[in-house]
């Protein structure tokens, strides 16, 4: 008899009781063996084939999944994500964020930033509040709300560039430069420099790339020019503040004391990779979401007053950030898992988006949903997505112009995948116009 089964009886089990458990340890055992081989989370030719049953097999089977190949926990669940995320008293952001941290054993995004600044995404409170606080006020709705017709004239003044039948590469020609463009006036650069706010908005996410150490080394070189042309920007407001986002960062204290140089640059490389290829990821998939269910994509074209739920539930269909790590700082557990100090978790927010106890119909895409309850593409809690209220703006505006100038269109060629384990992310999307 199994030395399990003889705990079992010792502890009174009946025999139904003891099968049933066997049964279910079968079960899950078949659920790991069936995961081992079809969930790869480290690798992005998984995100281009079929990931959702996966997803699914996850949230059912092994919820806190033990991924062996970068010894951390797999989170699937809504709940659970949601309860790590809002738990950072337990679950530091301090020793690694990104799946590349833990291949390499060593925080990739400390290494994009000089070693003297300080680091918003991966610092815990307190630290993190005070640096939070820095920014939210150039992020509150107010200001988000003046910017709106802003933003709109980005959106028709790209939209505008389109010619029917001729084909554009959708990504290079829209989704790249609008997100960014919008980050200008936001920060309060000229925005004549897309090509280069792109390159180190590129260089910062290559942290979810395939890259080995020396390629990735590269990058981190790359990225101090930024340095050179933020420190003209930073001087320019020096000698003449403009009352925009980096006058704000030139004059932002904590304790009395300024930020320092390297953290102001920090904060800079850091927005126009957290706004500039997130949005512009959600609007390469949403023309591939569009053709894959045309009758969502006819309500649109009939009622642009459904972009604002629309862009809330691209959001979540969609998920363009797809997971952070936490480390545990003390034995905890979840779901009955115990997870040891010093443990790392992942959370996987595009199964949690689709997790069926929250969602009705989870697995279909409704774009008049309603965004209640809010999806996880943003995060949640301590280190929830500053920019989420200027993002789904900058979706809904971007939807309501498509929808009327341009709502119909078909593939021009074969569109490709970014290589990335980080970002649900399309390099090229040839499209036309109709
Ligand atoms: C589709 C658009 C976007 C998505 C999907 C997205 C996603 C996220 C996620 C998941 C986080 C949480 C990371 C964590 O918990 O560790 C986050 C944080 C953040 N995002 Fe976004 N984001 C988007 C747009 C933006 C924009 C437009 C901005 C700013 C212009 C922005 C600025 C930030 C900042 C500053 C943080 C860090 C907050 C902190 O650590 O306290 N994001 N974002």
């Amino acid at each position: 008899m199994r030395r399990d089964a003889l705990r079992a009886f010792r502890l009174g089990c009946t025999s139904v009781q003891y099968f049933g458990s066997v049964f279910t340890d079968s079960l899950r055992e078949g659920a790991v063996a069936f995961l081992d081989d079809e969930f790869r989370l480290d690798d992005p030719s998984f995100y281009a084939g079929d990931p959702v049953p996966v997803y699914a097999r996850l949230r059912a089977e092994a919820p806190v999944h033990r991924y062996e190949p970068l010894d951390l926990w797999v989170l699937s669940r809504y709940e659970d994500i949601r309860h790590v995320s809002r738990t950072p008293e337990l679950f530091s952001s301090e020793s690694g964020l990104v799946l590349n941290d833990i291949k390499y054993d060593q925080s990739m995004v400390k290494m994009l930033f000089p070693p003297d600044a300080e680091n918003l995404m991966a610092s815990d409170p307190p630290r993190h509040r005070q640096l939070r606080k820095i920014i939210v006020t150039a992020f509150t709705a107010k200001i988000v709300n003046t910017m709106e017709p802003r933003i709109r004239r980005i959106a028709t003044t790209l939209l505008d560039r389109i010619t029917p039948g001729e084909p554009i590469e959708w990504v290079e020609d829209i989704a790249v430069p609008y997100p960014l463009l919008v980050l200008s006036e936001l920060m309060g650069l000229p925005g004549d420099n897309i090509p280069d706010l792109r390159t180190w908005a590129d260089d910062t996410t290559a942290v979810g790339l395939p890259l080995t150490q020396e390629e990735f080394e590269a990058i981190v070189r790359d990225l101090m020019n930024s340095a050179a042309y933020f420190g003209e920007q930073f001087a320019q407001r020096q000698a003449c503040p403009a009352g925009d986002l980096l006058t704000g960062l030139l004059d932002a204290q904590i304790d009395g004391e300024r930020l320092n140089e390297v953290t102001r640059l920090m904060f800079c490389q850091f927005l126009l990779a957290a706004g500039g290829e997130t949005t512009r990821h959600l609007l390469s998939n949403a023309l591939l979401t569009f053709l894959d269910h045309p009758e969502q994509h006819e309500l649109l074209i009939n009622d642009p007053g459904l972009a604002s739920t629309a862009a809330d539930e691209l959001l979540r269909w969609i998920t363009p950030a797809m997971g952070f790590v936490r480390t545990a700082k003390q034995e905890t557990e979840i779901r009955g898992q115990h997870i040891g100090a010093g443990e790392r978790v992942y959370m996987l927010y595009p199964a949690g988006n689709r997790d069926e106890e929250i969602w009705p119909a989870a697995d279909k895409l409704d774009l008049a949903r309603e965004p209640d309850p809010m999806h996880l593409s943003f995060g949640f809690g301590e280190h929830f997505c500053m920019g989420a209220a200027l993002a789904r703006m900058e979706i809904r505006v971007f939807l309501e112009e498509l929808m009327v100038r341009h709502p119909r269109f078909a593939l021009a060629g074969e569109p490709r995948r970014q290589d990335s384990v980080l970002f649900n992310a399309w390099e090229s999307v040839p499209v036309v116009f109709g």
